[in-house]
């Protein structure tokens, strides 16, 4: 390591693109079945496998009809449970990958015929969230396994909070 190296200050920027490459990287081999982490979330859900906390579920209480945020939503294996609640969801993930596989899961249980409300998934870094999403619209904002990743929690609390309405709820 060179002084220069060593001295360097990484950015909370450049932190989340390690990490995207990472997802990115770590998605692409289990596609490749190089890595046997777990099953297809969508077979999984429709073998009537679930990963939510029990915990989890009871705190949200009836999802039906809520508008949800679910930030680092990954291959959207947990949104695709509240939606099968019958919640709105919207994913965010900032690895492209992940969000590939995403899609191949919501296109799945679609075809299933499993799902019936409305799933959306975007690309972005949940520190640089499009203003549609911190307009404060959201009943609930969820992110499962997601803040040891993120190089600036205040940051990340203000953006939640700034995408639930009022009396919303984090999970
Ligand atoms: C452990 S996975 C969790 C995925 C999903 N919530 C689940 O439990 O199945 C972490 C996810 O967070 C995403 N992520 C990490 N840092 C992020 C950031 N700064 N912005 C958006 N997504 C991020 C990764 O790409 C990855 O898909």
């Amino acid at each position: 390591m060179c002084p220069s190296d060593r001295d360097h200050q990484i950015t909370t920027d450049e932190a989340a693109e390690h990490n995207r490459s990472a997802w990115n990287s770590f998605r692409r081999q289990r596609d490749a079945g190089l890595v046997n982490i777990r099953n297809d979330s969508a077979a999984d859900i429709i073998a009537g496998r679930r990963r939510l906390d029990p915990p989890m579920l009871t705190l949200a209480g009836d999802v039906a009809g809520k508008r949800m945020l679910d930030l680092g939503c990954g291959d959207a294996a947990e949104m695709l449970e509240w939606a099968l609640m019958g919640a709105d969801v919207t994913g965010v993930d900032n690895s492209p990958t992940q969000l590939e596989a995403g899609r191949r899961n919501i296109d799945m249980l679609t075809q299933a015929g499993r799902l019936t409300s409305a799933c959306s998934l975007i690309l972005s870094d949940i520190l640089r969230l499009p203003p549609e999403l911190l307009a404060g619209e959201f009943d609930i904002v969820y992110s499962g396994w997601v803040t040891s990743w993120i190089g600036d929690l205040d940051l990340c609390f203000q953006n939640v909070r700034r995408a639930l309405r009022d009396g919303g709820v984090f999970l």
